[in-house]
């Protein structure tokens, strides 16, 4: 078998998919103008950006699309028809490589289909996301929103502040262990995002702002509003020491390493998190309640929403769109950042009918970090209960929106947060089978 694709673009994706099927196979895949499997790119007036045909005879398989995303999901797809040996990483004798007859039309619901990985309670290495990486893209899902920053761990080397890595990126446990220095070099974050890229996932950093950053004000004490030194936290849960937004040097500190951040991930979106931000330090801090009376804010929600703001410009000057939890609109001031919908339903209903895009993420829903079995037997896990059931039936169009205001749904993810994850086997057990449904 030989796979034909005339242009460049078809050529490289029947490349990628030749050298799996020879893996696995055992037999020599060459890619050629013409094959047995074809590869073809077709005018986007009959297909849209990311969808496929696949046809499946006695004789021949064809793949046909608009663009090589197309093709690329069109051929997961095919090999999702083949045996599950298909997906091995060496030689599988004594399987007959057949597939049903099929004719498959099909194109995505959703333009953003997303997974939330949270590295900083643990750490995930490279090698490790990118294997989630391949399997993620097996399903067609196109976005990782990777959660880099938190209280318990910084994971990006940020060239400006070293200490961020250096000293954010290690937390003490329990009994005086000590965790980490655990992060991401740019080299390794460039290889991971290009490796993304080739299997069509765009990858979304999240610095979290300004809550849940104890690791980062662990290096940088100035970034707080009592500026006390502190150490990166070795319990889960909610911290009430958050970065000052009263003080000019953070935006300086917050548009340095964004304009770093950028630079590692193209895509359209940053994400800046803005969730589960304890506003008692704010409430007893000078320069907090200074910039409250310049500003004319009511009060420390509208400070955080303020703050918020002046992100939202920081990231636009830098070309990116902003995407934030949905507390980041609490504070009733005007933003155009995408809202990821994760108390429930609430905030993205209200975002969808103030005009912003959602992205649906509720925690009734989408929280595979959450017990999928009865916790009774189940490996512990953070709380909560949604069955495989529940995530599948999930309608990510709320019934309160109008036809026009749904049009905002842009999308629906996972979330996959860390406390409890503390291995790769771990991750792989709460993920799957969930993030099919999704
Ligand atoms: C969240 O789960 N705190 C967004
Ligand atoms: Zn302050």
């Amino acid at each position: 078998v030989s796979i034909g694709a005339i242009t460049p673009e078809a050529k490289k994706i029947a490349t990628y998919f030749a050298a799996k099927i020879s893996l696995a196979t055992g037999y020599d895949v060459k890619v050629e103008d013409k094959g047995e499997i074809t590869l073809v790119l077709d005018s986007c007036a009959t297909f849209s950006p990311e969808g496929y045909a696949l046809d499946v005879e006695s004789s021949r398989v064809q793949v046909t699309a608009c663009s090589p995303r197309g093709l690329f999901y069109g051929m997961q797809s095919f090999l999702q028809l083949l045996p599950a040996e298909i997906e091995s990483a060496g030689i599988v004798r004594d399987v007959d490589w057949e597939a049903p007859a099929a004719n498959i039309i099909d194109s995505p619901r959703f333009a953003y289909r997303g997974i939330h990985m949270d590295p900083c309670r643990h750490f995930m290495t490279v090698e490790e996301v990118k294997k989630q990486i391949d399997v993620l893209s097996m399903f067609k899902i196109n976005t990782i929103h990777w959660h880099l920053t938190d209280d318990q761990g910084w994971r990006i080397e940020i060239k400006q502040y070293p200490g961020l890595a250096e000293i954010g990126g290690r937390r003490i446990e329990g009994e005086g262990v000590e965790y980490g220095p655990f992060y991401y070099t740019q080299e390794e974050i460039k290889d991971i995002v290009s490796y993304a890229a080739e299997r069509f996932i765009t990858i979304i950093p999240e610095l979290e702002i300004p809550g849940h950053e104890l690791a980062a004000i662990s290096a940088y004490p100035g970034l707080s509003c009592k500026g006390d030194p502190v150490t990166p936290r070795n319990i889960w849960g909610v911290e009430d020491i958050v970065m000052c937004p009263g003080k000019e040097s953070v935006f300086t500190f917050l548009e340095n390493v964004i304009d770093e951040m950028v630079a590692l991930f193209p895509g359209t979106y940053f994400h800046i998190g803005g969730d589960e931000c304890p506003k008692t330090s704010w409430k007893q801090c000078e320069d907090c309640q200074a910039l409250i009376r310049k500003e004319n804010l009511k009060d420390e929600f509208e400070l955080h929403a303020y703050f918020i703001q002046q992100v939202e410009k920081i990231a636009e000057g830098l070309g990116r769109k902003l995407i934030g939890w949905d507390e980041v609109l609490e504070g009733g001031l005007p933003l155009k950042a995408t809202v990821m919908s994760w108390r429930g339903e609430a905030g993205g209903i209200k975002a969808a009918q103030l005009g912003n895009n959602v992205i649906m993420t509720p925690n009734t829903y989408c929280y595979l970090d959450y017990y999928q079995e009865n916790p009774e037997f189940a490996p512990l896990a953070i709380g909560g209960f949604i069955s495989l059931e529940q995530v599948y039936d999930y309608e990510p169009i709320p019934e309160a929106l109008t036809a026009e205001e749904a049009k905002h749904i842009i999308g629906i993810q996972g979330n996959i947060w860390g406390e409890y994850v503390a291995t790769i086997e771990k991750f792989e057990y709460m993920a799957f089978p969930r993030l099919l449904a999704i």
